[in-house]
């Protein structure tokens, strides 16, 4: 058994290395788990909405646009929301480090059951694949920030240098799953994105001892009590959703209700609102926040809608907006048809391209730097002019890829407005001794906003593409106005916050 100054040893160890581009050897690992994690995501993505909606005979699952869209929201959200859980399961139980690898197997699990050819393994592969990323993804991250001290000054640029592993991951694999699907299989196509995981997951075993001690250990909690008090609410939360799952199971299997995806989707709606009441209500009226802290969450409740405002937008990306690429957009490169799904990479592509010139240009800006609230308006805007540039070809057939790639581009202009900020000013917002929950919160509003965004995809057919896309664009260029009118008060809110 490993003594407390061993491990403290072997952590300093490996914050110490600096043989990858003068940042520990550790983040090449994670960097690399992170990669094969996004590979196996938005490989499968890609493939999703396109393969329930292709018809049984093309090998698809000929679902209704209206049930595809639905299921989309559902997977994509709880994708995100289960890191809530997952960052607790990790805090409390297992540390990081094995809720990673966990993570990692579920995965792998997930992607074979959709490669099965029965509709039953294909809901358990979408829920294996919630349950695993909730695992892995917040609590990779989290391992990351563990290999640099508060003080280190290679903290943020070793967290873009994860941040394009992640983008690398996602620019590569709807070129592989997308042509694996449309040559052979859809089915093989979510092989691809399996074999990807299981690449990361050897990789990761292998680069473990680079990282030290770093997210072995459950972190203690505050006293002993606590901590019985904390693991009987998780005991007391999973029984519940355990019950409720054998319940809606027992009462569909018997056939006394009829549970569709878009009743589970309701639900879920339902149970967003109610959690983001609750939790509001407590921030901004609880006894115990001083006015400094009740402020700044007022602060926090703008953001946050903002922020789901965005995702519900930007994450049509793989809904609406992949359809579009399926049945409007000409994919021809001289004789060659490329898959729709190739367009799933052209985001990434940007995201490479443009962090290092967006990084520059807020440190170009110097103290003119916008504030947050300002960033996210921006976010706001873009994403609404990005489908407002949609409108006027949406109703035409065989239109030009550069219409849907000149929407990704001011997507990505926003997202890189947005995105980054996101996280970091939410966390510097929080009462400190929220800090880990507010970052569930972060994950929270994207789970919201992709969530939406399947739920709009939903409305492809049911009216004009003009007025769908149209909608979606005011949609957010209102919020965006709105957002606008609250910068002042919110950055007052703020109080001295950057
Ligand atoms: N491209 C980002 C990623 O895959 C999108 C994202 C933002 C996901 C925020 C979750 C939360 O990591």
């Amino acid at each position: 058994m490993a003594t407390t100054p061993d491990l403290q040893k072997s952590l300093d160890d490996a914050r110490a290395d600096t043989s990858f581009f003068g940042h520990p050897r550790g983040l090449a690992t994670l960097f690399f788990t992170e990669m094969w994690e996004r590979f196996s995501y938005y490989g499968m993505r890609a493939l999703l909405i396109l393969f329930m909606v292709a018809p049984v005979a093309k090998g698809g699952l000929g679902f209704g646009v209206a049930k595809a869209g639905a299921i989309y929201g559902l997977y994509t959200a709880m994708v995100y929301l289960l890191a809530l859980p997952g960052g607790w399961v990790a805090d409390r139980l297992v540390g990081q480090r094995k809720a990673v690898l966990y993570g990692g197997i579920l995965i792998v699990l997930g992607e074979f059951c959709l490669v099965a050819p029965s509709l039953t393994t294909f809901y358990l592969g979408l829920v294996l694949l919630m349950m695993g990323t909730g695992l892995l993804k917040p609590n990779v991250s989290v391992i990351v920030g563990q290999l640099y001290t508060k003080a280190d000054g290679r903290r943020d640029s070793g967290f873009s240098i994860f941040y394009m592993g992640i983008n690398i991951g996602a620019l590569v694999s709807p070129l592989a799953c997308g042509w694996v699907a449309e040559k052979i299989s859809w089915r093989l196509g979510f092989g691809v994105a399996g074999l990807g995981m299981i690449f990361g997951i050897i990789q990761y075993l292998l680069g473990g001892k680079h990282l030290g001690s770093a997210g072995l250990h459950p972190a203690p909690a505050a006293s002993p009590a606590d901590d019985r008090r904390q693991k009987r609410n998780g005991a007391i939360s999973a029984v519940a959703a355990l019950a409720i799952f054998a319940v809606v199971g027992v009462l569909g299997g018997s056939g006394t209700i009829d549970i569709t995806p878009e009743l589970i989707s309701n639900a879920l709606g339902i149970i967003m609102v109610a959690l983001v009441i609750a939790i509001f209500s407590w921030l901004l009226l609880g006894k115990s926040w001083s006015p400094e802290e009740r402020k700044r969450s007022g602060a926090i409740l703008v953001l946050f809608l903002a922020s789901a405002v965005f995702w519900s937008a930007f994450e049509q990306a793989g809904s609406s907006l992949s359809l579009f690429a399926e049945r409007s957009t000409d994919r021809h490169l001289g004789a060659f048809e490329f898959p729709a799904s190739w367009f799933q990479s052209v985001q990434p592509i940007l995201v490479i391209a443009l962090a290092p010139v967006f990084a520059w240009l807020w440190l170009a800006l110097g103290k003119r730097e916008p504030s947050s609230p300002t960033k996210f308006t921006l976010g706001l805007l873009m994403v609404g002019l990005g489908f407002a540039l949609l409108v006027p070809v949406a109703a035409n057939l065989g239109v030009s890829p550069w219409w849907l790639t000149g929407t990704y581009f001011i997507h990505t202009l926003g997202e890189m407005c947005l995105s980054p900020v996101g996280l970091s000013s939410m966390t510097k917002l929080a009462p400190a001794r929220l800090g880990g929950f507010v970052m569930g919160m972060w994950f929270f509003s994207t789970a919201i906003g992709n969530f939406m965004a399947g739920r709009m995809a939903s409305l492809y057919e049911s009216m004009t593409l003009p007025t769908l896309f149209g909608t979606v664009a005011l949609f957010a260029l209102g919020a965006a106005v709105v957002l606008a009118l609250l910068i002042k008060p919110t950055v007052r809110l703020m109080s001295g916050v950057k």
